[in-house]
């Protein structure tokens, strides 16, 4: 057995997951036989093991952090490479500066260089900036555990000891995981207070991101600039990735390309390090050396399975089976249209049609704001190897709308999945968003209906990736839910 199932530690979710284990045997028996190699898809389906890597170079396998075992262990709603539910969320561990009389969070260098200093001994990744994925899982099991309880200082888990006090330490992070959109403790003392913060990300559907992948960039460029230009509360603005290009995926657009995102979810997710990106370092280690193994997963490897993400369709619209039908989804977009929804959901972009997003970022507003990833440390060099830290404060409001095409799949909604209707969605968002949602609480009942529809229609469950899965396939124990399916029929005047 190995180390990490015989631990009580994150006792729930895991125990799950190594009794599923050995329910999955295609993925098992595909590498033992090392005459066939791989497919995308397979080593997309394929559960990792720790200390077995199987590529063409030898690395430590899955781990030591890791979010899931497999990529369809979070992408599975609707079929492979679907949405997940909120149990799949990744979280997030933030710090923030304390807070100045007025409660808003002291932005200053002084402050900001403390805080900076306190994150690094709590996780080395804190270096530049100010969040860190916090991992669900590692194979450094037992102490892995006992790191999060001193971070949180879980004070139900604090007052009891052993067994009883991991599943409570579980009970509690499932708790994060599900319910609280964001959880908060003040840490250190009061000269140097800060506070951490968990938040999290919904896993969305990764149907059609091939195509996303190929829209260009002055595509995404000139709806920046018409928005710019047209009256009203939105204006988007284009995420500009590292590299310089338009970021078009995760949630803030950080990335540019699936390729990118593919390389960086083998490293953080299964902790599958590769040439690309390093895998996650082991919080509990002070150790700023890198700890980096030899590669898990081959260059071609992640080519396979870049080709195979790339090729997954989009989720068709649902096609109208009676003149009825017809008139009600065109009359659905009508209201859509003209309460403001697709100045961001924008229908068409580039080669992407039906997509219904604009892919920039915008201001939703207070209430769907996020600290994480908000203050980076750069450091400027200056002649004479003087350096100095400086830094940049991004704005937490701002999301990437998410395409909409097969949403009728992938609920729960929101980067945090805090929606678990196309109701409750709207209603949540705020700034940008704000008069259009006025516009959407505004409208008759059988028109609020009318955009609903028309939202379910654009998922038909009857093509593309329709595929069941059963959780003996994705690994976690409660099935994904389905957002509710009602049939609209206009009442006789
Ligand atoms: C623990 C759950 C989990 C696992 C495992 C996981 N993902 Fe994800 N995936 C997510 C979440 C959450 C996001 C959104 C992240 C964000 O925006 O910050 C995401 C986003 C993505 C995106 C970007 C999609 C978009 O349109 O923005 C790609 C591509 C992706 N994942 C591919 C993969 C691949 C390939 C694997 C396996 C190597 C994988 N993921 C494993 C949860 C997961
Ligand atoms: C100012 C731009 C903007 C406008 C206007 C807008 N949205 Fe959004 N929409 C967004 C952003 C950004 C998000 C993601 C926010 C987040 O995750 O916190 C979002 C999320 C959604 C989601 C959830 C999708 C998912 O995969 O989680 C739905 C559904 C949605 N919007 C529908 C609508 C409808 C219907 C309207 C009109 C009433 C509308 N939106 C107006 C920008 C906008």
């Amino acid at each position: 057995m190995s180390t990490y199932s015989r631990s009580h530690l994150l006792r729930g979710l895991l125990f799950a997951l190594v009794l599923l284990v050995p329910t999955v045997p295609a993925a098992g028996r595909i590498f033992q036989d090392k005459e066939k190699q791989p497919t995308g898809e397979d080593l997309f389906k394929k559960v990792w093991k720790p200390n077995k890597a199987e590529a063409t170079d030898l690395g430590d396998g899955l781990g030591p952090m890791f979010n899931g075992i497999s990529c369809i262990a979070c992408h599975n709603q609707g079929g492979v490479g679907g949405g997940g539910d909120n149990i799949a969320n990744v979280q997030i561990l933030t710090v923030l500066p304390r807070q100045d009389s007025r409660r808003n969070f002291r932005l200053d260098p002084v402050a900001l260089e403390m805080l900076f200093e306190q994150a690094v001994k709590l996780h080395p990744d804190f270096e530049l900036q100010n969040s860190v994925i916090l991992h669900r899982s590692s194979v450094l099991n037992e102490a892995y555990g006992n790191w999060l309880k001193s971070v949180f200082e879980f004070k139900s888990v604090a007052k009891t000891s052993g067994f009883l006090s991991n599943i409570k330490l579980e009970e509690e992070r499932g708790r994060l995981l599900t319910e609280t959109p964001i959880h908060r403790v003040k840490k250190g003392s009061a000269r140097d207070r800060y506070t951490i913060q968990v938040s999290r990300r919904n896993t969305p559907s990764l149907f059609g991101v091939g195509i996303i992948d190929k829209i260009s960039d002055q595509d995404i460029l000139a709806l920046e600039s018409t928005q710019k230009e047209t009256d009203g509360p939105v204006k988007g603005i284009a995420s500009i990735s590292d590299n310089g290009k338009v970021g078009k995926f995760g949630w803030r657009g950080e990335q540019s390309s699936v390729a990118q995102f593919t390389s960086q979810a083998c490293a953080i997710e299964l902790g599958l390090s590769n040439a690309d990106h390093p895998q996650a370092r082991i919080p509990l280690s002070q150790s700023r050396r890198s700890q980096q193994p030899r590669h898990d997963i081959s260059k071609s490897e992640i080519k396979k399975l870049v080709d195979f993400v790339n090729s997954l369709d989009p989720i068709a619209v649902r096609p109208p089976k009676t003149n009825h039908e017809s008139e009600l989804f065109r009359e659905g977009q009508e209201q859509f249209n003209s309460i403001g929804c697709a100045e961001c959901h924008v229908q068409t972009v580039g080669i992407a049609q039906n997509v219904f997003s604009d892919f920039l970022l915008h201001d939703m507003g207070p209430e769907l704001a996020d600290a994480s990833h908000s203050i980076m440390k750069k450091v400027k060099s200056f002649p004479k190897g003087n350096s100095q830290h400086h830094f940049e404060i991004k704005n937490p409001q701002r999301w990437q709308t998410p395409p909409l095409w097969g949403s009728a799949l992938s609920a729960p909604y929101m980067h945090d999945g805090r929606a678990n209707s196309f109701h409750d969605a709207i209603l949540v968002h705020g700034g940008e968003a704000a008069t259009s949602v006025d516009k959407y609480k505004n409208l008759k009942p059988f028109d609020r209906k009318l955009v609903l529809e028309f939202l379910q229609s654009l998922g038909d469950d009857s093509t593309g990736g329709n595929e069941e899965l059963s959780p003996e396939v994705h690994g976690w124990s409660i099935p994904p839910k389905r957002s509710r399916r009602g049939r609209l029929v206009r009442k006789q005047p």
